[in-house]
């Protein structure tokens, strides 16, 4: 066996014990020495999770002083991602950061000279961009088969919304400032890489349309232990209780996107759906893609690339297998995880820049301020060129 990473996490919740197992899916050439996280409730599940004794610290900081421990996986509420990825990377530690990058603009300054000053890798996880179908979608725009990109529209139905953003952390603007940078990073960092550009200037509206505004002063705060499973009989999404009675984030948004090489494009999130899906739609000079599923359910790529009068059948279709039911994202956060390790062990080139997770967050960023502010169009000042 050749050289064995040794790897601590901070935040031992939800997604840490998502990515123990793509972790220990690489291979031998990982260990999982540490971990750490204020709730020492947290400790035992995510021991288990692992399935070998590790040293568990409710300071970060005293399992960073660690020389054994080579990489630090970040894996907190978003409002804590800058202090903990700096630490890290003062620390010596290479970093597998989950997305966001940052909730904004100043935080992502501030880690992003962090990482510039170290020697160390700073890579952010977004699993999305190794889902096989929208991978299959930029394979198809990189083969020109419908010509130059100049638009690229995506609707993203959510109808775990509730359970998942409106119970707990998140639906609180100073933990995440808002869905469109928690969760759109995704999606605006997919559209950049679908339209091979950056965002320029944006323009926003978001609402809370379902969920209604809590009291964001109020002395009583969420409850850690609510239930946030995805049930389907959580149903209608006004049912649903109990919700953070600090919530003051929008559930409903859309958001133009003017890219630097002129491609214009939307994304759309809406948190009370009764379907989960993302929905995604490219047109180029010459043809039109778009999917039908994604990674949690059978997706087909329809493209279609002759004229029709009417709505009309596309010129072929794409059916794409379903691998792992869904879970894991359909294998892309081991494909993500992968990704890092093979760069820190092998200096393999990734397929995700820190600028790309770095100018995601600068659209959101944005984005939230004009939907904050009625739509006021935000120039961005992206890191150029796009790779
Ligand atoms: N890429 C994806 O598909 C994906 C999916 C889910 C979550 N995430 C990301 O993962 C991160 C964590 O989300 P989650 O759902 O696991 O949340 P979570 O609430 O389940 O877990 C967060 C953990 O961080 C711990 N924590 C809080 N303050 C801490 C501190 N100061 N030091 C150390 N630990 C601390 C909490 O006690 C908790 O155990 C978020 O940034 C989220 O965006 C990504």
């Amino acid at each position: 066996m050749g050289r064995q990473l040794h790897v601590g996490f901070i935040g031992l919740g939800y997604r840490a014990r998502e990515l123990v197992q793509c972790f220990l899916q690489y291979g031998s050439e990982i260990r999982i020495v540490a971990g750490a996280d204020p709730n020492t409730l947290v400790f035992k599940l995510f021991e288990k999770t692992v399935g070998t004794p590790i040293g568990c610290y409710t300071d970060c900081q005293r399992m960073l002083r660690h020389p054994d421990v080579d990489v630090i996986v970040v894996a907190t509420p978003d409002h804590l991602h800058r202090e903990h990825t700096i630490l890290a990377l003062q620390a010596g530690k290479h970093v597998y950061l989950e997305k966001p990058m940052a909730i904004n603009r100043i935080d992502a300054d501030a880690i992003l000279d962090a990482a510039c000053r170290s020697n160390r890798l700073l890579y952010v996880g977004h699993n999305l961009r190794h889902t096989t179908f929208l991978k299959t979608m930029k394979e198809l725009i990189a083969s020109g088969a419908i010509g130059d990109v100049k638009s690229v529209w995506c609707r993203h139905f959510i109808s775990y919304g509730g359970d998942a953003y409106f119970k707990n952390w998140h639906a609180e603007q100073r933990f995440v400032n808002s869905l469109l940078v928690q969760k759109g990073v995704h999606d605006i960092d997919a559209i950049h890489w679908l339209a091979g550009s950056y965002s320029e200037c944006v323009s926003a509206f978001g609402d809370i349309s379902v969920y209604g505004r809590g009291d964001e002063h109020s002395e009583q705060s969420y409850d850690p232990d609510v239930d946030t499973n995805f049930r389907t009989e959580h149903w209608p999404p006004k049912s649903l209780k109990p919700l953070n009675p600090r919530r003051n984030i929008e559930d409903n948004i859309i958001v133009n996107l003017r890219l630097q090489n002129g491609a214009l494009c939307t994304y759309m999130q809406n948190h009370f759906a009764p379907d989960a899906w993302r929905n995604y739609t490219v047109i180029g000079t010459e043809g039109r893609i778009e999917n039908f599923g994604d990674m949690k359910s059978h997706a087909k790529i329809y493209v279609w690339t002759t004229r029709h009068n009417t709505y009309g059948d596309p010129t072929s279709i794409i059916d794409l297998p379903l691998i792992d039911e869904g879970r894991f994202h359909g294998h892309a956060d081991y494909d993500c995880v992968a990704e890092c390790l093979n760069q820190i062990l092998f200096n393999q080139a990734p397929t995700i820049h820190i600028y790309d997770a770095y100018n995601a967050v600068l659209a959101a960023d944005a984005g939230t301020q004009s939907m904050r502010t009625n739509g006021s169009p935000q120039s961005i000042d992206p890191i150029t060129p796009f790779p």
